[in-house]
């Protein structure tokens, strides 16, 4: 048996919060399993568990609607008047310099299990772009790679996975040499857990020597990048600010100059695209401002008669979506992290949570038996001194892979990234084919070091042969 003193003390912390249970067939397992069981006891945070049992596992435990919140102004996707152009070409430039510098550096989200694709595998590694069927990992490389080309600078990059999907993301990565990214640039890390309870309170026992534990929320990156050590390894190299998206949008603009520009200019410390939604009740957070703080109220906690409220021209009041996009400074994710740290409000998903019972029997649940809580990123919009939106439009940066069929499913995706590399191939003066309903007679894909932005085609237009219906044309 591991240490008695120290088996004693856990026991004695397990009881004072109810879950002595943890250690119930601890006296059956080996002594590396006993110590492996206590490692995980030992970090669960014991001060504040009977506060999150009674609030959000006991308890309906949501946050309370702000009672007075109005929608949070933003810079539109193009700019409008001649004040905001020349805004808009200097914020442009001031990116540039920044990436030049190589004061950014791209961050992605990728610890989600992607239940709801059921990819077996990480997300990134769906194979996604319509003809090279290039995995979305494939996609932000090169992206990345065709950035450090045009600024002359290595962009490092940062990558967040979560304990179950660790190893096989690291595995990708190194079976695709890093996809031409230099190995030293790319930093893959671990983010958090919380412990997953059943209803009255208890925490799930995935087998006899482990806690039932899940990737604490996209929220959790912004603790894990300095617990991780990546927040000192971009203070180390000169990084101030991290791009953030999420691994399932292939048509994010991974490191987009006005974006940087704008947020640095405005001395923002975490800031966000928008997107106009697709109708009042879309399945994205609403961005509010709340005591004069830009603040994501969800979907589901937006109440209907808001949702539904237009302006005089029609336009939803609420019209702001979050997608997942963010420009973080370096120097914000420290602050936070600083002294006793920060706490996200939790988030409470019902789940079936697969288990063992009392008696060490596994229970592989047909119906919701517990709770998953975890943070979500937005939720520190509100700790920002300064905090700035960039529309963004569907049809250039949103093209999120979530389910296997139907909305934001990879059908969807496909079609969009056939879309938008007609429109920008037009906007060069390319011809494309087009069938009587409007959509490209095509398949078409750019690759990253072809264009990363509509602009980027300009130059390449000549380069590209006649395109006929029904042809499928690959560009790099
Ligand atoms: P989603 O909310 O789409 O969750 O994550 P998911 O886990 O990927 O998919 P479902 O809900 O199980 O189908 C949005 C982004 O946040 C990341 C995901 O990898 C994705 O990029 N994420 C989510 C994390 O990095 N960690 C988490 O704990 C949760």
């Amino acid at each position: 048996m591991a240490d008695q003193t120290r088996f004693d003390k856990v026991l004695t912390q397990c009881k004072q919060i109810g879950q002595e249970h943890l250690l119930a067939f601890y006296a059956q397992l080996d002594a590396q399993q006993q110590d492996a069981l206590l490692e995980q006891i030992e970090k669960l945070d014991f001060k504040h568990i009977p506060a999150w049992v009674e609030q959000y596992v006991k308890k309906d435990g949501m946050l309370a609607i702000p009672t007075s919140f109005e929608p949070a102004p933003s810079y539109p996707a193009q700019p409008k008047t001649a004040e905001q152009k020349d805004t808009y070409r200097k914020a442009h430039q001031l990116g540039e310099t920044l990436l030049r510098q190589g004061k950014a550096a791209g961050f992605v989200v990728a610890g989600g299990q992607g239940t709801r694709l059921g990819f077996d595998g990480p997300k990134g590694n769906y194979p996604t772009s319509p003809i090279k069927k290039k995995t979305l990992f494939t996609i932000f490389a090169e992206s990345i790679l065709a950035a450090s080309k045009k600024y002359n600078v290595d962009i490092p990059w940062y990558v967040m996975t979560s304990p179950l999907n660790y190893q096989a993301t690291v595995d990708s990565f190194e079976k695709a040499n890093y996809f031409g990214l230099k190995k030293s640039n790319v930093v893959i890390f671990i983010q958090g857990t919380m412990p997953n309870f059943a209803f009255d309170g208890t925490i799930f026992m995935a087998d006899k020597g482990t806690l039932a534990t899940s990737p604490d929320g996209h929220g959790g990156s912004l603790k894990a990048l300095a617990d991780s050590g990546a927040l000192a390894d971009m203070k180390k190299r000169g990084i101030e600010y991290l791009s953030y998206w999420q691994v399932d949008n292939p048509l994010v603009h991974v490191l987009d100059p006005l974006f940087i520009g704008l947020h640095a200019m405005d001395g923002a410390q975490m800031s966000s695209k928008a997107l106009l939604k697709a109708g009042p009740l879309e399945k994205v957070g609403n961005f509010c401002l709340v005591d004069g703080k830009v603040t994501v109220i969800e979907y589901s906690d937006l109440p209907d008669e808001q949702a539904h409220r237009t302006n005089a021209d029609g336009s939803l009041v609420f019209e702001l979506g979050s997608i997942g996009i963010h420009m973080i400074s370096v120097s914000f994710i420290e602050t936070l992290n600083a002294g006793g740290g920060f706490a996200l409000p939790f988030h409470k998903a019902i789940k079936k949570i697969p288990h063992i019972d009392a008696k060490g029997n596994p229970v592989s649940p047909d119906k919701p038996n517990g709770v998953k809580l975890e943070t979500f990123v937005f939720d520190a919009l509100p700790m920002a001194k300064k905090s700035i939106i960039l529309e963004t439009l569907r049809s250039e940066e949103f093209a999120p892979v979530k389910n296997a069929t139907g909305v934001d499913s990879a059908e969807v995706t496909y079609q969009m990234m056939i879309d938008r590399a007609a429109c920008w191939l037009e906007a060069a003066g390319v011809q494309v084919p087009r069938k009587a309903d409007g959509r490209p007679d095509c398949v078409l894909e750019m690759a990253p070091s072809f264009a990363l932005f509509k602009d980027d085609v300009q130059s390449k237009a000549s380069s590209v042969s006649t395109i006929r219906s029904g042809d499928s044309v690959y560009l790099e």
